[in-house]
C-alpha cells in the first residue's frame, strides 16, 4: 500500500515550493523607522541596536535617498529631543521649526514621493519621559489627547502624509481626526497604535530617544500582555474613530493577536516588529547562535502570515537588500 496524498511532493525543489508558497515579504511591505538628531555630519549607532543609527538632517538626506533607491516607500520618523527642551507638557513638538517639522520637510525635499510618516506622542518631549502630561503622579488623559491633536496638525502642516499616535490615550483619535479636518487636512491620514502592549521589548528604543519613564512604568496606558479581547476593542474603537491603518505592537510576541484583529477589521493591518525583537536576533547572531538573515526573513514572513499588510521594521533596509 502506498500512502493516498503525498504532501512532499509539493516541497520537491524551490521552483516549486515558490510556485506554493502562500506568503511573500515585498519592499512595499515595510515602513521603516527612522531616528533623527540635532548637529550637522553626525551618524551615532545606538548601542543597544547595532547597525542602527540616529541620523542629522544633513545625513537623514542620504540615508532616505538610498532606502528609495532600494524600493522602500515609507519611512516613520522619531526625534531625539535635546534634554533643555523637554517639559511636562511637551511644548516642543508643537513647534513648527522644531526636529520633526525639520525633518519632515529634509525627507519630502530629498524623496518627494516617499511615505513619511511621524510617530504622535509626547514621551521623547516630556521631562518626565511620559506619554502624557502628569499631574499628581498620574498621565492626565484628556489634557494629553488635546496637546497631540495639535502635534499631528503641526506634523500635518509640515507634510507628514500620515501622523501615528502612539501613545494610548483615550479618544485620541477622534480629537487628532477631528482638528485635521477642521483645519482642512483631509488626505492626512492617521495610523494608530491601536493594539500597543505595555512590552519589556521597547528597551532599546528608550536608549535610542532617551526617553525611559522617569518614574513608574507605562501600564496605565499601554495593555496588559495577558489580554487579548481589549486589543480587539481598542482597534475596533480606533476605526470608529477615524484611524486608517491599525496597528499590533509589539510582533512576534503577538501574532495571534494580529490574526484576530486581520479577521475582525476591514482596514490594513500593521505590525511594529519593536527595537527589542531586533536586539535579540541581532545578539544572538553576533555570538554566532542564530543565523542572522535567515532567522529575521522568517520571523518578517511570520508577521505577513499572521496577517500584516505593513511592517514596521528595523530590518526594512537589510530585508529588502536580500529580497530584491
Ligand atoms: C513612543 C514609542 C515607543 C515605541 C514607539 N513609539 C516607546 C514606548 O512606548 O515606550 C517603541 C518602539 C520600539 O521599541 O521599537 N510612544
Amino acid at each position: 500500500m502506498y500512502p493516498l496524498r503525498r504532501n512532499r511532493r509539493l516541497r520537491t525543489n524551490e521552483s516549486i515550493r515558490s510556485m506554493v508558497r502562500e506568503n511573500m515579504i515585498t519592499p512595499n511591505d515595510f515602513i521603516a523607522p527612522l531616528f533623527v538628531v540635532e548637529g550637522k555630519d553626525v551618524k551615532e549607532e545606538i548601542a543597544s541596536m547595532p547597525g542602527y543609527y540616529r541620523y542629522s538632517l544633513d545625513l537623514l538626506t542620504k540615508e532616505v535617498k538610498e532606502l528609495w533607491s532600494l524600493g522602500l516607500r515609507s519611512v516613520l520618523l522619531f526625534v531625539k529631543v535635546p534634554e533643555n527642551l523637554k517639559d511636562n507638557a511637551g511644548t516642543e513638538a508643537i513647534n513648527p521649526d522644531g526636529l520633526m517639522q525639520r525633518a519632515i520637510k529634509t525627507v519630502k525635499d530629498a524623496t518627494p514621493e516617499m511615505l513619511v510618516m511621524t510617530d504622535v506622542a509626547l514621551d521623547p518631549y516630556s521631562s518626565y519621559g511620559h506619554d502624557g502630561i502628569v499631574g499628581d503622579g498620574k498621565i492626565l488623559n484628556d489634557d494629553t489627547t488635546a496637546i497631540l491633536a495639535e502635534m499631528g496638525l503641526s506634523h500635518a502642516k509640515a507634510g507628514a502624509d500620515f501622523v501615528a499616535p502612539s501613545d494610548m490615550m483615550d479618544g485620541r483619535i477622534f480629537e487628532i481626526r477631528s482638528l485635521l479636518e477642521v483645519e482642512g487636512f483631509h488626505d492626512t491620514g492617521i495610523m494608530s497604535y491601536s493594539a500597543k502592549y505595555a512590552s519589556a521589548f521597547y528597551g532599546p528604543f528608550r536608549d535610542a530617544l532617551d526617553s525611559a519613564p522617569g518614574f513608574g512604568d507605562k501600564k496605565t496606558y499601554q495593555m496588559d500582555p495577558a489580554n487579548r479581547e481589549e486589543a480587539i476593542k481598542e482597534t475596533l474603537m480606533d476605526i470608529e474613530e477615524g484611524a486608517d491603518i491599525v496597528m499590533v505592537k509589539p510582533g512576534l510576541c503577538y501574532l495571534d493577536i494580529v490574526r484576530d484583529i486581520k479577521n475582525a477589521v476591514n482596514v490594513p493591518v500593521a505590525v511594529y516588529q519593536v527595537s527589542g525583537e531586533y536586539a535579540m536576533i541581532k545578539a544572538a547572531s553576533e555570538k554566532g547562535w542564530l543565523d542572522h538573515d535567515a532567522v529575521m526573513l522568517e520571523q518578517l514572513t511570520a508577521i505577513k502570515r499572521a496577517g500584516a499588510n505593513l511592517i514596521a521594521s528595523y530590518f526594512a533596509k537589510e530585508a529588502v537588500k536580500l529580497i530584491s
